[in-house]
């Protein structure tokens, strides 16, 4: 029996990752979150505590650790850049160093804000980083802590656009955006690729499935890539919204307060030759989202 501590359960991917869990005899999962209750099976943790995180996992003895938790506002980052950098390097260093002193892996997850965007094909786990954020940067350290701490012992996921039935996301905000609104601007500029919270929980999985270990970086989205405005549209084309129209903006009409990368999709090529796993191209996952959502 494999013991899986999920950290930030109630976040998108750590509430996809915590079902999955469940579904398995094989796994015993000790779910723990900001807000958790013991009524909802949790336990309560504040990843920035060094001492709570040292304890829990002292006590609960996990072969692996899987940090579903971060600061993910991008934008309100670049004002609050404290918080941002608490939880997305301290947090994290305090999971990798409880890891290491109690011999637990630890799968971490990070991001394709680490890189700027100048590229013009999907970029692999070697091509140099430059973050364009405060979220991007904080990111990034955060995947240093864990390399630095835990080497041979963490595999790194950087994931993008994510997106699920849980909590706030891009497609529960357009859907809501399309009944309220005939016509609504979308950013056209930026490519990368939609990515499934299920479909990086099934990864996770995959890395502990996996008869040996295989630490390291990997990149791991939906198939493909796209822009907001095509990703829109096709939102609205499946759900069937059309009373609304979708506008394409350049990111100069659409200023934000975070810079974000023209072009971050990223090459899973790695992930699948390694774990042998087949990702769903980011339109069968779309429509995964409806089914799953409407059920
Ligand atoms: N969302 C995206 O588009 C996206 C894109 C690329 C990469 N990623 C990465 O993917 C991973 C999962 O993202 P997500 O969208 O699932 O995130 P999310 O839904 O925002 O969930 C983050 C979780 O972290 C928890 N948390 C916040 N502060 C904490 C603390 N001090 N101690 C413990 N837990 C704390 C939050 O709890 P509360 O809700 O109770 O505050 C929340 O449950 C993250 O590493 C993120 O950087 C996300």
């Amino acid at each position: 029996m494999k013991r899986v501590l999920v950290a930030g359960c109630d976040g998108q991917l750590g509430r996809c990752v915590r079902s999955l869990v469940e579904g398995r005899a094989d796994y015993s999962g000790i779910y723990a979150g900001l807000h958790a209750s013991e009524a909802a099976g949790a336990v309560r943790l504040d990843v920035c505590d060094a001492g709570a995180v040292e304890a829990l996992v002292a006590r609960m003895k996990p072969d692996y650790v899987v940090n579903c938790t971060a600061y993910t506002n991008v934008d309100g980052a670049e004002d609050d850049a404290e918080a941002c950098r608490l939880l997305n390097v301290d947090g994290v260093r305090n999971l990798a160093e409880a890891c290491s002193r109690h011999g637990a892996r630890l799968i971490h997850v990070s991001t394709d804000y680490v890189f700027d965007g100048t590229g013009s094909r999907p970029y692999i786990e070697t091509d140099p980083t430059n973050p364009v954020s405060v979220y991007g940067r904080t990111k990034l350290e955060g995947e240093r802590q864990v390399e630095r701490i835990l080497p041979g012992q963490s595999v790194i996921l950087r994931t993008a656009w994510l997106y699920s039935v849980y909590g706030r996301n891009f497609v529960k905000t357009m859907l809501r955006l399309g009944t309220e609104r005939d016509e609504i601007g979308v950013v056209a500029d930026q490519r990368g690729t939609p990515t499934y919270a299920p479909v990086l929980a099934e990864a996770v999985l995959r890395v502990m499935d996996s008869v040996e270990w295989h630490p390291g970086l990997y990149h791991l989205t939906g198939k493909g890539q796209t822009t907001w405005y095509d990703f829109t549209r096709e939102i609205f084309r499946i759900a069937g919204v059309g009373n609304c129209a979708v506008k394409p903006l350049t990111t100069e009409q659409y200023p934000t307060k975070a810079s974000r990368p023209a072009y971050s999709a990223l090459d899973t090529g790695k992930f699948e030759r390694v774990f042998g796993m087949e990702i769903p191209g980011w339109e069968d996952s779309l429509r995964r989202f409806f089914v799953d959502i409407n059920r």
